[in-house]
């Protein structure tokens, strides 16, 4: 049966008495972004790109920039491989963003090496399509650029936002801001291997997503190689006072000096992740896996650029209990990176994948118990953030188009994905899912499929053979209906049972809040014991739960971060100290923007929170203060 074909079928099962599927209503809908552009862009491979990869196709890139922090721009080369798709294409269409393009040649025309080049469509998320008209001998293409200092995909830190004495530089490129740095065919769906030369002053060093020559570079010169192909997205760079420490066979810890021991601890666990994901899934294909610890302002918990994971230092909390977020970048390594999700409406193949993969590696390395705990946190989450969505963007493959693609990442895209491959594993049974996903990377190995690539594998390879455990109907319904499927078994864990107990027990004074009651308790039930509580506290309730468990002197960033959204939201004073230093310190968005829309949801404390982010605003990235701009009302263009 055609997937095509199950809607109507779908629909009439769903009409039988008991089926129906248990939709989570919105509580706005709220409109997704009507874009002019929208048609002319859904005629493109890739909407969110310009590229025409059905064309012309970019194969190699020989990456050549000096880092000049004072002007806070790259400035070099980039030389293109490229291979013709179609044999009569004549130009090549690439990707950029605020790049001051200088000259365009042909490598190998010494005779006549200018190229003509123009820009074509523009739009200010997707940036400007560059046409380059391709040299008759098809030699490789060399671009000589600079980026800007707003470049979307990178951002510039002095010394003093580094808590060090050199400055500091990093990329994000996902999911569209590599054409911010880099002119090329910005899309998931092409890959390519790289060569770079990057220049920087002696005080500092670079690493990349590459294999990082960690010989000092002479003069400042650093060179790398990536000889298994990416997409665009997962290049990166970082530069600073950066230092490295082995930890064990496949990994070194890349950070600040002075954070590099503290890594090293909080993070050992991390070849034990790569032996039981390779057991699981097959081999890790790329040789090192580091892992860089940026600055606090990262916005995001880690990003799995390849061989080196950037990872947010907020996850160094003294116990181990927060390094699931290396089990996830570390899982990328197979899902995201090794097979790769083709469209960003296809997310959910890399974030669902990846967060399932995690936390089978968290089962294997840290026991089933935290598993258990951190599922039933994540489905919490889930459902609370399906309140706020419309029905379409409830749907593992979200109908509506988006032009921006950060639009395709939610708690669906990654809980919702990861519980679709949760109950697939329980319907099969573990040894024969694991089977089944170890031959799904090794077919799609290097390659980037679309959501129908991966039902037709599942189709052909596990349902047909165990028809009476999977019906694509029920695929179907994971995959394009809103809400959580019926037939769908939430997890449940016996130590969050009995803290509901005591917050109830404690709710009507039949016990004492005392520190015996949580002596044991791991950062996962000390989180759930913050949401289990009701949303309206007293003076004197909020008073005794700081004095018995000294919320407030919390340093573990995901436990401060709920204990401060209570504080807000019920106006406790005494802990506004400690927000507004969490505030200036840390720029990941998942701990930071929840607390500025707490305190813009409270009149009375709006001030607050224009105050903070006043003296904060300088030391987030722009994809923070680009987001909480709006929330708190805060006018770039006036201010700047
Ligand atoms: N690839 C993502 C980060 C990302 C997504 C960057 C979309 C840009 C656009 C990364 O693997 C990720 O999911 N990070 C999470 C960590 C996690 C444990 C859920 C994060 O940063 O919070
Ligand atoms: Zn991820």
């Amino acid at each position: 049966m055609r997937l095509n074909q199950i809607p109507f079928i779908v629909f009439l099962i769903l009409m039988l008495p008991g089926c129906q599927n248990s939709q989570i209503k919105p509580k706005e809908t709220t409109v997704i972004i009507a874009d002019s552009s929208q048609p002319a862009a859904l005629k493109r491979p890739d909407p969110h790109s310009y590229s025409r990869h059905d064309r012309v196709k970019i194969k190699h890139l020989d990456i050549n920039l000096e880092v000049d922090f004072k002007d806070k721009v790259l400035a070099g080369f980039v030389t293109i491989d490229y291979e013709k798709i179609k044999p009569e294409a004549s130009q090549l269409f690439l990707d950029t963003r605020d790049l001051k393009i200088k000259r365009i040649t042909a490598v190998n025309d010494s005779n006549n090496p200018k190229l003509i080049w123009r820009y074509g469509q523009s739009h200010e998320l997707l940036g400007k399509q560059l046409i380059i008209d391709l040299p008759d001998d098809g030699s490789a293409i060399k671009i000589q650029y600079q980026t800007m200092p707003k470049a979307s995909g990178l951002q510039w830190l002095s010394p003093s936002q580094t808590n060090g004495k050199q400055p500091y530089l990093f990329s994000q490129s996902q999911a569209i801001h590599a054409r911010s740095w880099i002119p090329l065919q910005d899309t998931p769906a092409v890959r390519v291997t790289y060569d770079a030369t990057i220049t920087v002053d002696r005080a500092v060093k670079p690493v990349l997503s590459a294999d990082n020559n960690q010989q000092k570079g002479v003069d400042g010169v650093y060179k790398f190689s990536m000889p298994q192909a990416i997409p665009s997205y997962l290049i990166a760079i970082a530069v600073g006072d950066i230092t490295h420490q082995k930890i064990s066979e496949h990994v070194s810890i890349f950070a600040a000096p002075d954070v590099v021991e503290a890594a090293a601890y909080e993070f050992s666990e991390t070849e034990n992740m790569i032996t039981a994901t390779e057991k699981y899934y097959g081999s890790y294909r790329w040789g090192q896996y580091d892992l860089l610890i940026l600055p606090p302002s990262f916005p995001f918990g880690g990003m799995e650029n390849p061989k080196l994971s950037h990872i947010t230092p907020t996850v160094i909390a003294g116990d181990r209990s927060l390094d699931s977020l290396i089990a996830h970048e570390l899982a990328h390594s197979w899902s995201g990176n090794l097979v790769t999700n083709a469209l960003w409406q296809d997310a959910w193949l890399n974030e669902g994948f990846t967060t399932y993969i995690e936390s089978r590696i968290v089962d294997a390395v840290h026991g089933k118990e935290r598993m258990v705990m951190e599922a039933t946190l994540a489905y919490e989450a889930l459902l609370n953030s399906m309140q706020e969505l419309p029905l379409d963007q409830q749907k593992l493959i979200n109908p509506t188009f988006s032009i921006d693609p950060d639009d395709y990442f939610s708690a669906v895209t990654y809980d919702k994905g990861r519980f679709f491959l949760d109950w697939l594993e329980q319907q099969v049974g573990r040894e024969v899912f694991d089977q089944f996903l170890n031959m799904y990377f090794d077919q799609f190995a290097f390659q980037s499929i679309t959501t129908a690539a991966f039902t037709q594998y599942l189709d052909d390879n596990l349902v047909k053979k165990y028809p009476e455990k999977i019906s694509m109907k029920q695929v179907d319904v994971w995959l394009n209906e809103p809400g959580m499927p019926d037939f769908f078994t939430p997890p449940t864990t016996s130590q969050f049972d009995k803290i509901d107990q005591l917050v109830e027990a404690w709710l009507s004074n039949e016990l004492q809040l005392t520190t015996a009651i949580s002596r044991a308790w791991t950062t996962q039930e000390w989180l759930h014991f913050l949401r289990a509580l009701p949303s309206q506290l007293t003076a004197e309730q909020l008073q005794l739960l700081d004095q018995t468990f000294s919320l407030t002197q919390r340093q573990n960033s995901e436990i401060a971060h709920d204990w401060l959204l209570i504080s807000i939201n019920n106006q406790y004073e005494v802990a506004y100290g400690r927000l507004i230093t969490y505030l200036t310190e840390i720029g990941r968005v998942k701990l930071i923007k929840p607390l500025y829309e707490a305190l813009m949801a409270q009149p009375a404390l709006n001030n607050l929170a224009a105050n903070i982010y006043q003296k904060a605003r300088a030391s987030y990235h722009p994809i923070a203060t680009s987001q909480i701009d709006t929330i708190v009302g805060h006018n770039p263009d006036v201010s700047e």
